[in-house]
């Protein structure tokens, strides 16, 4: 866990950047820092990996002061992604994404099948994209790389600065996606600066809304949207996405009842929250291919949904989206 004690930042300007804020940051979850421009997102990111020292207060990880870590110690612990990817223009994309393992002192065997396996995840294929060049590919390529380059000494942690917003809005998905689909099987911790309310309430476990150096809120995505702390928050979400995150079924709209299917062996299948919403549920079986999900609410299992349930309700879900509009 990351945890940020009420932390101040003045500039050396003057400038009052962070005003004293306390946030938790539970490992192995991906928490969104959401804000206006200058609200001070980045800054409070850099404190972490101490590109940016701190005027007062402490950050903890796991319990130690960072403060009194070595900064290079620290920071190869902590994997970086930026907005404009940062790839070595002169490295291929092969050694740019072993850079930090062969720091480390990885054996040759080892990093080259896990830049393979990187690879592979996001969908660029090794025996094209391996000896190319970080100029000869795309920029929603090379932002893959840039995302896997973090990944790829396994770090615990993982900084996001704005990483797809220089992207096309296809890119832009499909990356979004990608790191969810990463993320459900890696579960880094994993510290995610966007102003894009659409991509926080998309990729997030947790999310914390920033205004003028100041945490406003942090709480789920749902809870964000079904009670924002304040008009500055529900301004932030947007009217439309507040109206419709509404009227999305939740898991226990579609499951079947336990009290009427009795019969199946809990202890067999993943378990899935009653009020985790269909996407979430899709997302599981996307991600780990049950055949179905035992759904509990209150320690007590009170419903199971297969596989075939969630493909229906999802596609008449999309028709009563699309008829709507
Ligand atoms: N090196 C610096 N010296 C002085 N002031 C700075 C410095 N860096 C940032 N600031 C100021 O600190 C505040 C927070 O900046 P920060 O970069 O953390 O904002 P942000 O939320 O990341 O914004 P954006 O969405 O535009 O990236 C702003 O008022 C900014 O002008
Ligand atoms: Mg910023």
């Amino acid at each position: 866990m990351i945890e940020f004690k009420n932390v101040r930042k003045v500039y050396e300007d003057g400038t009052e950047a962070i005003k004293g804020i306390d946030l938790k940051i539970p490992e192995g979850k991906l928490v969104a820092l959401i804000g206006p421009s200058g609200c001070g997102k980045t800054t409070t990111m850099k404190m972490i990996n101490k590109l940016i020292g701190l005027t007062s207060g402490t950050i903890t990880i796991n319990g130690r002061d960072i403060s009194e870590e070595d900064e290079v110690e620290l920071r190869r612990s902590i994997g970086y992604v930026i907005q404009r990817i940062g790839l070595l223009p002169h490295m291929t994309i092969e050694e740019n994404i072993s850079l930090t393992p062969r720091l480390k002192g990885w054996k040759k065997e080892k990093y080259e099948s896990r830049v393979e396996e990187l690879m592979n995840l996001v969908g660029l294929e090794p025996g094209i994209y391996r000896k190319k060049y970080p100029l000869e590919l795309s920029g929603g390529q090379q932002q893959r790389v840039g995302v896997i380059r973090a990944l790829a000494a396994e770090p615990p942690i993982i900084l996001m600065d704005e990483p797809f917003s220089a992207l096309d809005p296809i890119s832009r998905e499909q990356l979004q996606d990608e790191l969810k689909h990463i993320q459900n099987s890696i579960h880094k911790t994993i510290v995610f600066v966007t102003h894009d309310i659409d991509e926080a309430l998309k990729i997030a476990d947790v999310i914390a809304v920033m205004r003028d150096g100041k945490i406003e809120q942090i709480s789920t995505p749902r809870e964000l949207i079904s009670s924002p702390a304040n008009e500055f928050v529900r301004s932030f979400i947007g009217e439309h996405r507040l109206n419709v995150s509404k009227k999305e079924f939740l898991v226990a709209d579609i499951m079947d009842d336990a009290s009427i299917f009795p019969e199946f062996e809990a202890a067999e299948y993943e378990t899935i929250p009653h009020d985790a919403t269909l996407s979430e549920a899709a997302g599981m079986f996307v991600s780990k291919q049950p055949d179905k999900l035992v759904v509990m609410k209150g320690g007590s299992q009170v419903g199971s949904v297969s596989r075939s349930d969630i493909l229906k309700a999802v596609a008449s879900e999309s028709r009563r989206e699309a008829q709507s509009q």
